[in-house]
């Protein structure tokens, strides 16, 4: 992963254990209710993060249920199943929830975590769709066969060779002199987006309107994701949560990157419009007593996209259009990705915005505990400006009782989002709760568990995987050699 070159290794904050009479009286352990009358117990929030769990045709698994009760054991207010594909097309170990033989599992899912939290949790599904991306190609491939050869390769083979034979070469030929270019010679002969297929494996973008699926995409989200939404209900979820945030299709529309000249890009109105379309029409399938909220960014990070002032927009108009709840994350972008290996494909969180979205402990002199509040913050104070009282969802490195108690007694959001120190305790907000947070197990933000996520490899914690192997009952990953979930909380 992309590390900020300082390299300044951040001692983990002072974790600072409340007894059980202060948190009782905590901002943190008080509950809030949202617009659709869903009372949340308190304001502790797991956001989504994919475990690879799911079968390959996208059903859940008992591996799934274990994960997911366990989080459940620490009772937090929420907890949000990862990405969640809205299509029904395969898309590899993710959950999906594009067709009604998805709904027996997930019902069972929602069954589990309320059961295992005893009723305290509320549930919510992230709802996602993306495009189409390829791995990156073996040179010898794209070249010899995947690229289509075009009169502009002619002529910039003409000009770089300085000899006007090559406008007129037939495909086989010209295949092998592109073989035979160095990278100089391709830089000069392919143009922006042939370079990236052959460099980072082909990757769709909302702007691509020359392909039909790409161009239609305004038409068929719509419904895609109210079909998704109204499923979630079905199955007896909570909440829904939109995924507007990161590499995927719905934030691609928000990005000052969308040129779209359809009316669903260019000014920030019109990059917003499917997606209050997306809401709007889902919103129609679940009525106004189902919680319908979504996550976007406080800031794209890369060069040309969104910065606050655009999510800040964003923000008071997705309010306005009655969400239920915005949930804020940062970054964990295509355009900054780090070059894939051959065979692999590109992989949003391993560049600079990446960073931004997961920061670890080696960073630079902000540190990576909290170094977004202040824009996400920014957002909330315009929402509540504009006279909407949205609650807002902040993460990024949170990992102590007083951090989360600052958050909200300053007002900067108001549920309390928190990743990866879930993952390495699920137990955390219920030790703190229980005045046992000298228990905690704290994240130490190396993000190995990323690392494994971006192999699609079955997420874990250093902290604990290769703890009491032997413990009968434990589930294993494939291999063998790490544990799937963490051992109870004796
Ligand atoms: C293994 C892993 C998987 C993730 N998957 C998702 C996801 O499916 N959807 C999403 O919006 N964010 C995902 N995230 C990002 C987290 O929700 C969160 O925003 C990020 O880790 C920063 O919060 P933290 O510092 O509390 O970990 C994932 C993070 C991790 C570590
Ligand atoms: S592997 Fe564990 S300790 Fe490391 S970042 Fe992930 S959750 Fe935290």
């Amino acid at each position: 992963m992309w590390k900020p070159p300082q390299r300044i290794r951040h001692e983990l904050p002072v974790l600072r254990s409340p007894n059980e009479s202060e948190a009782g009286g905590a901002r943190l352990f008080s509950p809030l209710t949202l617009a659709s009358g869903l009372t949340l117990e308190q304001r502790s929030w797991v956001p989504a993060m994919v475990p690879w769990r799911a079968t390959e045709d996208g059903l859940v698994t008992q591996d799934v249920l274990d994960w997911y009760g366990r989080f459940a054991d620490g009772e937090p207010g929420v907890i949000v199943i990862e990405a969640t594909g809205i299509r029904d097309m395969p898309s590899g170990p993710l959950l999906r929830i594009g067709h009604d033989r998805f709904l027996p599992g997930l019902g069972r899912l929602v069954e589990t975590v309320h059961r295992r939290s005893r009723g305290k949790t509320r549930l919510f599904i992230q709802l996602i769709d993306f495009l189409r991306i390829r791995k990156r190609p073996p040179r010898e491939r794209f070249l010899g066969q995947f690229l289509e050869v075009t009169d502009a390769h002619r002529q910039n083979l003409a000009e770089r060779l300085e000899d006007d034979a090559w406008r007129n070469a037939d495909e086989p030929t010209v295949r092998q002199r592109l073989l035979d270019l160095d990278d100089e010679g391709l830089d000069a002969v392919l143009d922006r987006r042939e370079l990236e297929a052959l460099r980072y494996g082909t990757r769709e973008r909302v702007t691509d309107v020359q392909i039909p699926e790409v161009r239609d995409l305004p038409k068929v989200l719509p419904g895609l994701f109210a079909e998704a939404a109204e499923r979630s209900k079905k199955a007896g979820f909570d909440g829904v949560e939109l995924h507007y945030a990161h590499a995927y299709t719905m934030a691609s529309f928000l990005s000052a990157l969308n040129t779209r000249a359809d009316g669903y890009g260019g000014p920030r109105e019109q990059r917003l419009r499917l997606p209050l379309e997306v809401h709007r029409a889902a919103r129609d399938r679940v009525g106004s007593a189902f919680s319908l909220g979504c996550r976007f960014l406080c800031d794209d990070i890369i060069e040309g996209g969104n910065r606050v002032d655009d999510a800040t927009f964003f923000g008071v108009e997705l309010a306005k259009a009655g969400m239920d709840f915005l949930s804020l994350s940062t970054g964990g972008k295509f355009e900054d990705a780090k070059q894939p290996k051959v065979g692999d494909a590109a992989y949003p969180y391993t560049g600079p915005s990446g960073y931004e979205c997961m920061p670890t402990a080696v960073s630079d002199e902000r540190g990576p505990f909290g170094r977004q509040i202040p824009k996400q913050a920014k957002i909330r104070a315009a929402i509540r400006a504009a006279g909407f009282s949205t609650p807002t969802v902040v993460a990024g490195g949170i990992s102590t009782f007083d951090q989360a108690e600052a958050i909200l007694a300053r007002e900067e959001g108001d549920l309390i989002g928190a990743a990866r120190q879930t993952l390495a305790d699920p137990d955390w907000f219920k030790k703190l709760r229980l005045g046992r947070g000298a228990e905690i197990r704290r994240c130490i933000y190396s993000n190995y568990c990323e690392g494994l996520d971006q192999k699609h490899r079955q997420v874990t914690c250093q902290l604990w995987d290769r703890e009491a192997l032997d413990e009968p009952g434990a589930p294993l990953t494939d291999e063998g050699k790490r544990r799937l979930i963490p051992p109870p909380w004796a």
